[in-house]
């Protein structure tokens, strides 16, 4: 079944109110659209998990900064239904701008510390702005469960946090990161990749798991890591970095000695792309 697509908050509030009186779950998948196979997965996934899948597909506007790519971030909204009808979805919701940021729009959400590096740190404003549209998108639909790709490891902590601290009544459900087959992170940015670009890309993880091999081997010193996996990047022709950090895996701040979880985080610009990945190392305690 092609899942239908709603566009008001009223109308979608109707659908999930009607699932909700049935007694059925409802499992979300928030997006951007652009759906890729990455998209798919977190949708089977809450497929698997739930009685009724929402999938919302909005690019949200607080989350960019000026100089960013809101305006040129791919619109492909007939592509994206077929992607939700082959992995599952009942319903699509994608409202207008002006649905979700009416006039006097004055509300914002903000998760302290977790936001201090990274993306956070890369992207002023950006994490509060995913934030907002989250939790609206969670007071909108009421899930029970959303999922979220691991790809996006800072926003998938911060979410957690933000759903914890507030006492939200939904659970987090981290997906694991869906990659090409040679080894690049699935994004709805890799299509404004060209071709040189693109085949430079994968580099990106391979950088990533030298690094993560390294501290496997028992190279414990976070300076000496960070610089090594600094060159590594460089040297991929056309790459600028945005950042090159290992942090501890729970709250995101820099370590001296892995001596704890942590995530190797990268950003990196490839021409005016900016492609960002990470490899966990050790099981975090708690997303
Ligand atoms: O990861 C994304 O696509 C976005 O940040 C999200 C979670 C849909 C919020 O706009």
């Amino acid at each position: 079944m092609v899942p239908p697509i709603v566009t008001t908050i009223q109308e979608i509030r109707a659908v999930t109110d009607a699932v909700r009186r049935q007694g059925q779950t409802i499992g979300f998948v928030p997006t951007m659209g652009a759906l890729h196979e990455g998209h798919a997965s977190l949708i089977r996934a809450a497929r698997a998990a739930s009685d009724y899948v929402v999938v919302s597909i909005f690019v949200n506007p607080i989350q960019f900064g000026p100089h960013e790519d809101y305006a040129k971030y791919p619109r492909t909204l007939d592509a994206d239904q077929w992607v939700c009808a082959e992995a599952g979805a009942d319903v699509i919701f994608a409202p207008r701008v002006e649905e979700m940021y009416p006039p006097h729009f004055y509300s914002s959400v903000e998760v302290a510390r977790l936001g201090d590096h990274l993306c956070g740190a890369s992207r002023p404003g950006h994490f509060r702005g995913v934030c907002t549209v989250v939790m609206k998108l969670f007071n909108i639909i009421r899930p029970d469960i959303a999922h979220f790709g691991a790809k996006d490891y800072q926003q998938a902590r911060i979410i957690t946090q933000m759903v914890r601290d507030l006492n939200m009544p939904v659970r987090i459900a981290i997906e694991p990161t869906v990659r090409e087959a040679d080894g690049l992170a699935l994004s709805s940015r890799n299509r404004y990749l060209n071709p040189a670009e693109r085949a430079v890309a994968p580099r990106i993880q391979q950088a990533l798991q030298k690094i993560a091999q390294r501290v496997v081997a028992g190279e414990v010193d976070v300076v000496r890591l960070e610089s090594a996996l600094e060159a590594e990047l460089k040297a991929i022709p056309g790459a600028r970095v945005d950042y090159a950090r290992i942090v501890d895996a729970e709250f995101l701040q820099p370590l001296v000695r892995i001596d704890r979880p942590a995530v190797i985080a990268v950003a990196v610009f490839l021409g005016t792309t900016r492609l960002i990945d990470n490899w966990l190392i050790g099981d975090p305690a708690s997303w």
